[in-house]
């Protein structure tokens, strides 16, 4: 276990940056290009964790990837078409995202495989999505009910479904689209609200795929067995690992931040639409559009005048990986915010809700705890001038980096332990912080 102690703010800057790949769609242009046929190559996949869990799981099923002058090379076997020896079992690692969209694709497989994850995620619910593959006609063994480690047998008849996603939960939905490439016949898919990564993927294959847009739900109908061709694709920039910038910059004095190349789908940017209610003046600009999905560069300002919000619940999915960083903002906010339906935040890679109120008390920041909720006392004067210390919080990356923007930001003498946590999602985050001026 390795710690890191800040004891000095970041002084002012004014710089240009990039941040990694985006995770979701580095997960997926690798699963999706795992079921199409021929030679996919894409640039600037995430190097994440989760990144090398889901590649080392696919060479295991039998998919060639490899790398050529940093481009990732990956031939695709067509549907159905992993190729693997009996009793194997995949590692995902610290990644819910490849382990359930994964599941999804081994709806088929006439051998048993065992999933296997992290102590994180082995603590992470799968009913949700055994529950849609089984419909499918997938069988699944474990003995700790809904969690892994699980072992899948798939079907060779499987029947196309009518699923409704009510959680909001991208991962469920990705999981069963997935599962319906494999399927005969016409699955159906209303789901609530949440990132449409894989949907616009599939769309730009020109696979069979319907999406009808309606306020709250999306309608998915997906013909499956339609093979596909492999494909090009470049990684935009992640805009969950901008966000911990995006805050960075508006708590420090006199500095100013240009993220470059960065995905914003509409579905991906609740945290700027919310920041922006309390004051934050981000701007999108270079808008363009490539593979369907939404890029833009982003520019951001200090701002010393942050009003509280009553977070709209609509926007709860589309900014749920950034809540723990929003959570920071609203503590040097000029009043009471409040977050309201926020259950799926505590089954994430911790209970973070949870851990997010046990961590603004230790810094003397005032917050009420809900069963799904939190109320936060903000307070814009809010400086630190004690030890804080920062263990047991599942090695969940999105704590270790909020942490460390609070260090920086904030004061005080910290002590984060367990530094490796940033590589699971953004293994660039101490190196941009150095760009932008930071010395450890
Ligand atoms: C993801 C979906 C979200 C998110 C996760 C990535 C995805 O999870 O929290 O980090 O890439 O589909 P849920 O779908 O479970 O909410």
């Amino acid at each position: 276990m390795v710690e890191i102690v800040i004891q000095k703010k970041i002084k002012s800057f004014n710089k240009v940056i990039k941040v990694d790949g985006d995770k979701s769609l580095s997960i997926r242009s690798l699963l999706i290009g795992s079921q199409s046929y021929g030679l996919c190559k894409i640039k600037n996949l995430s190097k994440s964790e989760d990144i090398i869990s889901t590649i080392k799981g696919l060479k295991k099923l039998g998919i060639k990837i490899f790398f050529k002058k940093k481009i990732c090379h990956l031939y695709g076997n067509g549907l159905s078409g992993f190729n693997f020896r009996k009793n194997i079992s995949i590692d995902a690692g610290n990644s819910g995202t490849f382990a359930r969209l994964l599941l999804g694709l081994l709806i088929k497989t006439p051998y048993e495989i065992k999933l296997v994850g992290d102590e994180s995620l082995s603590k992470r619910d799968f009913q949700r999505i055994m529950d849609p593959l089984k419909e499918f006609g997938a069988k699944f063994k474990s003995k700790n009910r809904s969690y892994l480690p699980v072992k899948i047998l798939g079907s060779e008849f499987l029947k196309p479904i009518n699923y409704f996603e009510k959680r909001g939960s991208a991962q469920c939905k990705s999981s069963v689209i997935l599962a319906a490439l494999n399927t005969p016949g016409k699955t159906i898919i209303n789901a609530k609200k949440s990132r449409d990564h894989t949907e616009l993927f599939l769309k730009h294959l020109k696979v069979p795929l319907k999406i009808i847009n309606k306020k709250k739900y999306d309608i998915i109908k997906i013909v499956g067995e339609n093979q596909f061709k492999s494909f090009n694709y470049e990684i935009p920039g992640d805009i969950s690992s901008s966000a911990f910038f995006i805050v960075l910059t508006l708590l420090s004095n006199n500095s100013r931040l240009k993220i470059k190349n960065v995905n914003v789908n509409p579905s991906r940017i609740g945290f700027v639409k919310i920041l922006n209610k309390m004051g934050a003046k981000i701007k999108f600009v270079n808008v363009r559009y490539m593979y369907g999905e939404k890029l833009a560069d982003i520019c951001v300002n200090s701002q010393k005048n942050l009003k509280p919000i009553n977070c709209p619940v609509e926007l709860n999915s589309n900014a749920i990986d950034e809540f723990l960083i929003i959570f920071l903002l609203a503590s040097k906010a000029s009043g009471i915010s409040s977050f309201k339906r926020l259950e799926e935040l505590n089954k994430k890679e911790s209970p973070r809700l949870k851990l997010a109120s046990k961590i603004l008390k230790k810094i003397g920041v005032k917050a009420r705890l809900g069963p799904g909720s939190i109320k936060i006392f903000g307070n814009p004067k809010l400086k630190i001038n004690k030890k804080i210390l920062i263990n047991n919080y599942y090695k969940d990356h999105r704590i270790f980096m909020t942490s460390v923007i609070a260090a920086l930001s904030l004061g005080g003498k910290w002590t984060i332990q367990d530094m490796e946590s940033h590589r699971s999602s953004f293994p660039s985050f101490f190196k941009i912080l150095q760009k932008i001026g930071y010395k450890f």
